[in-house]
């Protein structure tokens, strides 16, 4: 196994970049202004245009809590609108693609894919998307003409071909019905637990995901899927991310990239984690490269190959 030298990646690595699309990031603050950009961008034939435009559905719905019997009536109509739907900070997307340093030919997916957000870093390689929305499913195709994207809700989608790497941002707590799931409860689960196992099992033994997640007290999820993550998952990374990565979703939200491998066999044993609080990618990206932990990463992936 060939040994890469930190000051070897410092050279070649830091060069990891392939953009298709500058992708401002929009805070939604003018929600008249923005669902009329949505519509421009909808009918738009210019697929930068669109692209660049389209800001989804969070923070749309327009919904007044008094006008609903109580608050748990008013926040479930608004997550049936919004359906999770905010979009990921183009830095975080890029911070998880220059991590993982995914390769060209590699077969990626984005199971909830949105407007395409992940895609964007991803050139040449075998894209896989699945986006339940037709409004953020048709920019999305419009953008990566190339990418296979269902669009379908991930409980029902069709079968896809074993993925080398999964990138993404699930929506987070919608309780979607679903007859026994293993991680669900009451024939319900939660959206980013039945996301996490439909990586698992879109994933190639010893592939590895890189995700936005909720970060819960320090862990993934609820009991249940915290022991399905541990014994199914090796973690590499994980990166606090700050508390106002989701302007829509308030102060409140705590998120983190977590980056982590499937495990090729139950018994293989952890390896040590590279933590670090985001500041900016380049920050993140610095501490990455000269980590211990990336060299791990590097041996994970041609022992992968
Ligand atoms: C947090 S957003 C991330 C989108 C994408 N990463 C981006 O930034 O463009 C989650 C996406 O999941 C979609 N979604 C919500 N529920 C879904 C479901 N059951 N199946 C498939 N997609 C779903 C939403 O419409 C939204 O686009």
């Amino acid at each position: 196994m060939t040994q890469k030298t930190l000051s070897h990646l410092d050279s070649s690595a830091l060069n990891y970049q392939s953009v298709r699309f500058y992708n401002p990031d929009r805070t939604p603050t003018d929600k008249a202004a923005r669902k009329s950009e949505n519509r421009k961008a909808l009918i738009s034939k210019n697929a930068r245009y669109a692209f660049q435009t389209f800001t989804g559905r969070g923070g749309l719905h327009g919904l007044k809590w008094q006008n609903f019997p109580n608050f748990a009536k008013y926040t479930g109509a608004k997550r049936d609108f919004e359906m999770g739907q905010f979009f990921t900070p183009d830095e975080v997307c890029r911070t998880v693609i220059e991590m993982l340093e995914i390769e060209q030919e590699k077969t990626v997916a984005d199971i909830c894919s949105g407007k395409g957000s992940f895609f964007n870093y991803l050139k040449g390689c075998r894209l896989y998307g699945v986006e339940k929305d037709f409004d953020a499913w048709k920019i999305s195709k419009r953008a990566f003409p190339e990418a296979q994207i269902q669009n379908v809700d991930m409980r029902q989608m069709r079968s896809i071909p074993a993925c080398d790497y999964i990138v993404g941002n699930p929506p987070f707590s919608l309780h979607l019905p679903y007859v026994n799931h293993p991680l669900g409860t009451n024939n319900k689960v939660v959206s980013q637990d039945f996301h996490l196992y439909k990586c698992w099992q879109c994933l190639k033994d010893g592939g590895f995901v890189g995700l936005v997640v909720p970060h819960f007290r320090g862990r993934l999820a609820n009991e249940k899927t915290h022991r399905f993550f541990l014994e199914n998952f090796r973690t590499v990374a994980i990166i606090i991310l700050p508390s106002g990565t989701f302007p829509a979703l308030g102060k409140g939200l705590k998120t983190k990239i977590l980056i982590a491998q499937k495990k090729s066999n139950i018994n293989q044993s952890g390896i040590s984690i590279f933590k670090t609080i985001f500041q900016n990618r380049s920050q993140v990206l610095n501490e990455w490269r000269n980590s211990s932990q990336y060299l791990e990463y590097n041996e994970m992936k041609q022992d992968f190959d």
